[in-house]
């Protein structure tokens, strides 16, 4: 077997076995099998798909490349989560504590921004002091003790998915349902959790675009989540606006701060409580009307507040350090009518282009910059109001690359769900 025949295969349109695809996965870790040949064979599978064995094949391959976690010497359930990325997406850092505050565990490793969607580690790390690494001890020691962690993927962990992720990242081959699948479903399964809880970005600033392709993302998640025994359950959500306001390190983390003392954006609040409740009822064996009461009662009585609060003090960071840059200016309406579309991927974009985010490997974040909306989809908007603020640091933007994302019409548009549907 040669990796140019099992390119040609793929190019010819014929599954490959797991022999094949075990030996493309080893062949790369190891350097025998170069970048270039990774390169095409990848962009093979984006143009003529996996079934559902080979994505399955193809994820266990990864999964094994590498170390996994074992989290058995943890009591209780632990749950993990997960989001395909987005714009504004801050839902980690509500729903982690959120969850630990009713007993669950959650032991996250979580990444960097990707490309125009935000990394809970960049948000993490914008608070001062923040250890997104930890050894293995103390990994377990703060999920046991405090219920919650949150730290950036360990270095052996799915080292396949680096490799595949980095190059995918530079070579157009992101957006394939069997890459996306694998890449994320092997980092979940060897992250040890028990429940997996994926939330699928539909629309504009999401991976994936349209409903259908979402759903089959999907279902290829929870089939494979079943192989390994394990309860995967995914949501598919609304990306074609930012989630919440807020986009941008520091700034999102103000944003969930509030959303856990029950007082964030009413998106965010739809979001949080809807994961959150799905997740209690399930897991706790009661209703879902029930489970929705008790998160308001953990976030309106400051309990998920204090979660987060020990989570970062445990990881050595401290809350009211934290800072916003005061190099602020604010973008107005040029004429009034109705918000009837927020670009998602264009804000992403215009957030990593003033440092937000890296448009090279090397850059560094500057975790105080960003931006806020003032208004959302659906608001009427008069001449001259505040539809953003932009928080800058040495990067400048133009206002009407930022006006360019905003359409404002005449008359008001239907606004499109939040939460499309859960797949269980
Ligand atoms: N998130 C991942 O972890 N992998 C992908 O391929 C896409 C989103």
């Amino acid at each position: 077997m040669t990796i140019i025949e099992i390119i040609e295969k793929k190019k010819n349109k014929q599954p490959l076995t797991k022999e094949e695809i075990d030996f493309w996965i080893t062949g790369m870790i190891s350097g025998e099998v170069k970048d270039y040949q990774v390169s095409s064979l990848l962009m093979a599978i984006v143009l003529n798909g996996m079934n559902q064995e080979e994505t399955f094949y193809l994820t266990d391959a990864m999964l094994h490349s590498g170390e996994q976690v074992d989290l058995s010497e943890i009591s209780g359930i632990k749950v993990d989560k997960h989001s395909t990325g987005g714009v504004g997406d801050k839902v980690t850092l509500i729903l982690a504590p959120l969850l630990a505050s009713f007993g669950l565990k959650v032991a996250k490793m979580s990444g960097r921004g990707l490309g125009h969607t935000g990394g809970t580690i960049d948000k993490l790390e914008s608070i001062p002091g923040y250890r997104v690494e930890l050894t293995r001890e103390e990994f377990m020691k703060q999920v046991q003790d405090v219920g919650v962690a949150v730290i950036s993927q360990s270095g052996n962990l799915v080292p396949a998915d680096k490799k595949l992720y980095a190059l995918r990242d530079v070579t157009g081959t992101v957006d394939s349902i069997p890459l996306i699948a694998s890449s994320i479903m092997s980092k979940k399964i060897a992250s040890g959790s028990d429940y997996i809880f994926i939330d699928v970005k539909v629309g504009n600033g999401a991976l994936m675009k349209d409903l259908e392709s979402a759903r089959a993302l999907a279902r290829t998640m929870t089939e494979i989540g079943k192989r390994y025994q394990k309860k995967t359950v995914c949501i598919l959500t609304n990306m074609s606006e930012p989630l919440g306001y807020a986009i941008g390190n520091a700034l999102e983390v103000e944003e969930a701060i509030q959303s856990l003392k029950g007082m964030g954006p009413e998106d965010v609040m739809e979001l949080i409580i809807k994961i959150a409740s799905f997740i209690i009822s399930d897991t706790e064996n009661i209703s879902e009307e029930e489970a929705t009461q008790q998160c308001f009662k953990k976030l309106n009585t400051g309990v998920a507040y204090q979660k987060l609060e020990e989570m970062v003090h445990a990881q050595g960071g401290d809350l009211t350090k934290l800072e916003v840059s005061n190099r602020i200016f604010s973008v107005r309406s040029p004429k009034a009518g109705y918000l009837t579309k927020i670009n998602a991927l264009g804000l992403g974009e215009i957030a990593r282009q003033i440092g937000a985010g890296r448009l090279t490997k090397e850059d560094k974040i500057h975790y105080q910059v960003g931006l806020v909306l003032r208004h959302k989809v659906g608001d009427f908007v008069a001449v001259n109001d505040e539809l953003m603020r932009v928080y800058l640091d040495d990067k400048d933007v133009k206002v009407n690359d930022i006006l360019d994302c905003f359409t404002i019409t005449e008359h008001p548009v239907e606004k499109e769900p939040l939460i499309y549907e859960i797949i269980d």
